[in-house]
């Protein structure tokens, strides 16, 4: 089965095309276009501009990917695009684009949580199949998540941030340091220069059961220390070293936690995914933790990292090819959840039901208190 992805929920656009077999699922083919250097003047994203790119690269994109493997639209066996979450303006060209081509081609349509994207990628990138159970890290510009995965969707939230994303935080002390957008490969140029051990900064959330994230205090003590310094030094030096002891500060936050998830979760694989991951000194201390603890670590390389149409075309190929009804979302969602209602309702309904019956069966009458609300399910 082949299925072309298109990503659009923020500020790249890339179209991929996959192939499932029953090993694992190749990508034949994918193309991104960047509009990193459209932004940076801005400092971040600016959604006009983004949707205005979208809109002028995906028709030129798509017959890109197909011609790059010689196939036509015909050899397309379903159209899958990102549902959310993501930028409203930049989520609908990509949705209805992929929506028409369905239409117009008479396959199914797939739309795909774009954070379900990036917890498979790893294992499409390293073209291994999807391995159930594993804990997935998400560290990205908008998330900092850690799901323990059980099945197809059936994902515990294990720990997120409470306030600024890992990459966000890369993005916004490298403004404070007068650092070009986006920040995380900024910050990791300069650190290389400097001591991770000069600054003595927060590490959030010590606390071995707490696997949830804060980078904001973090930030606030980079702040004090940048204005105590530039008032006190002239000598550049002290920068490269708050950059070395941010980014340190950062790193060992993610990896400590992410450890810990897997030992929470009983499980023996770890999926790791999000622009952060690109970040060299985060791939290297995870590796050794994850040696020395005997984790199988599964992280793909930098391009498949950030966000592109591979993760998305791939989840949606391999949901198909596990008998997942597929989500054909009619719309887009700014906010869609991992752990959105829909499956637990699903399942909570299934329950109820099954509850009853049981009842039926045995001759007793079915309570109020039977029905479950989502809510009220754990996930097993
Ligand atoms: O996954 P991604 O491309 O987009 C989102 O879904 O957010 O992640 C972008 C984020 C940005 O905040 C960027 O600063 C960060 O990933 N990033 C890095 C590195 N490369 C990208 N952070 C740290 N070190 C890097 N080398
Ligand atoms: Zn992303």
């Amino acid at each position: 089965m082949r299925v072309l992805g298109i990503e659009t929920s923020c500020d790249e656009t890339a179209v991929a095309l996959v192939e499932t077999n029953p090993w694992s699922t190749d990508i034949l083919a994918q193309v991104i276009s960047s509009q990193i250097e459209l932004h940076r003047p801005y400092g971040g994203v600016v959604p006009e501009v983004a949707t205005r790119e979208h809109l002028r690269n995906l028709p030129l994109l798509v017959p890109r990917v197909l011609k790059d493997v010689n196939l036509g639209l015909e050899a397309i066996d379903a159209v899958a695009a990102t549902e959310g979450p993501g930028l409203a303006s930049s989520l609908l060209i990509g949705h209805s684009y992929a929506r028409a081509l369905a239409v117009a081609l008479s396959k199914p349509m797939v739309g795909v949580n774009h954070l379900e994207g990036h917890l498979y990628s790893p294992f499409f990138a390293s073209r291994r199949a999807v391995e159930f159970p594993f804990v997935g890290l998400i560290a990205s510009g908008g998330h900092t998540l850690l799901v323990h995965a059980l099945g197809w969707d059936r994902y515990i939230k294990l720990g997120s941030t409470v306030d600024d994303a890992a990459g966000e935080a890369f993005d916004k002390v490298a403004k404070l340091l007068g650092l070009p957008y986006p920040g995380g490969p900024e910050i990791e140029r300069v650190a290389v220069k400097g001591n991770p051990e000069a600054f003595g900064l927060p590490r959030s959330f010590p606390e071995r059961d707490n696997l949830n994230f804060s980078f904001s205090g973090l930030k606030t003590a980079v702040r004090f220390f940048y204005e105590k310094s530039a008032r006190m030094q002239p000598d550049p030096v002290w920068s490269y070293d708050l950059c070395a002891s941010f980014q340190k500060a950062v790193v060992d936050v993610l990896v400590r936690k992410s450890i810990q998830a897997v030992a929470q979760a009983r499980v023996e694989r770890m999926a790791v995914s999000g622009g952060v991951l690109c970040n060299k000194m985060l791939r290297d201390d995870l590796e050794f933790a994850c040696y020395e603890a005997g984790i199988d670590l599964i992280v793909a390389e930098p391009a498949f990292c950030t966000d592109n149409a591979g993760m998305i075309a791939g989840t949606a190929a391999e949901k198909l090819a596990a008998g997942i009804e597929p989500h054909c979302g009619d719309d887009i969602n700014p906010n869609l959840d991992l752990f959105a209602p829909e499956p637990h309702g699903d399942m909570a309904r299934g329950l109820s039901a099954a509850i009853k019956l049981k009842k039926r069966q045995t001759g007793q009458v079915a309570e109020k208190s039977d029905v479950l609300a989502p809510g009220q399910i754990e996930i097993w």
